[in-house]
């Protein structure tokens, strides 16, 4: 594992968004795993800027969400469908059938999580992007998921919840359930970039850079992959000696 500590947010973003660029410039076909949350939103904003100077393309570049909220319409503002195009894809010559999100909306879940489950083994993602819960997940990997769990429906906990509470009204609205890509799906990535800022990941950064591995601890089978980046800000750093 390596790992990137860099001073803010700000670097984190540009630092993240060059590894992401750097390989759209060496495999314009890239296939890229994408992450929502607030983590991911400023090398999101670095990507379009580089669009825009027409240093990158997303013409011929294949992705794949992590995760969806359960009980949310695609067309709701919180629906990481929404926060995807809002954030990234409206603003990027990305074609729409070349962007999969898994999709939470109809009555069969089951039937959804297997088909978004068959689309990743048909796939082949380059680089995943990742961001981390407080408790250690990733996607919406909660504590005590199964290393070996593909694409599935989880109840939320309730820090999860709490956590995402600020981009509704009430905690009320926050949705309980979400699809997720299963952990052993996440661990097929050939490569694993994760980013995490802020005093609100310390714990999380502790927990992973310690080497422990424990499926209480969703994040921390990242360390038997064999190339991932872990990029820092300083306060995220803020428990490492
Ligand atoms: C959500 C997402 C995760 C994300 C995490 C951290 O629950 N499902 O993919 O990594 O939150 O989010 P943030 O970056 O906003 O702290």
């Amino acid at each position: 594992m390596e790992v990137i500590k860099v001073k803010d947010y700000q670097e984190l973003s540009k630092v993240a968004a060059d590894i992401i660029a750097d390989l759209l410039k060496k495999n314009p076909k890239a296939t890229l795993g994408l992450a929502t949350g607030s983590s991911p939103v400023g090398l999101y904003q670095n990507l379009i800027k580089m669009y825009e100077n027409k240093e990158i393309s997303f013409k011929d570049v294949k992705t794949y969400n992590l995760d969806e909220y359960c009980e949310l319409p695609r067309s709701h503002p919180e629906s990481y469908y929404s926060f995807m195009h809002r954030n990234l894809f409206s603003h990027v010559d990305i074609k729409e059938e070349n962007v999969h999100i898994p999709c939470s909306e109809g009555s069969d879940l089951q039937k959804l999580c297997d088909d978004y489950n068959n689309q990743l083994h048909n796939a082949s993602i380059d680089l995943q992007l990742l961001g981390i819960g407080a408790n250690g997940h990733i996607g919406f990997n909660e504590p005590g998921t199964s290393f070996e769990q593909e694409t599935f429906v989880v109840k939320l906990t309730d820090k999860t919840r709490k956590d995402n509470q600020r981009f509704f009204n009430s905690l009320d609205e926050v949705p309980t359930h979400a699809m997720t890509m299963g952990i052993k799906n996440i661990m097929q990535a050939k490569k694993i970039l994760l980013v995490a800022s802020g005093k609100n990941k310390q714990d999380a950064v502790k927990k992973l850079l310690s080497g422990e591995i424990t499926e209480s601890f969703p994040a921390s089978i990242l360390n038997k992959h064999k190339d991932v980046v872990v990029i820092i800000d300083e306060e995220a750093a803020g428990l490492l000696k």
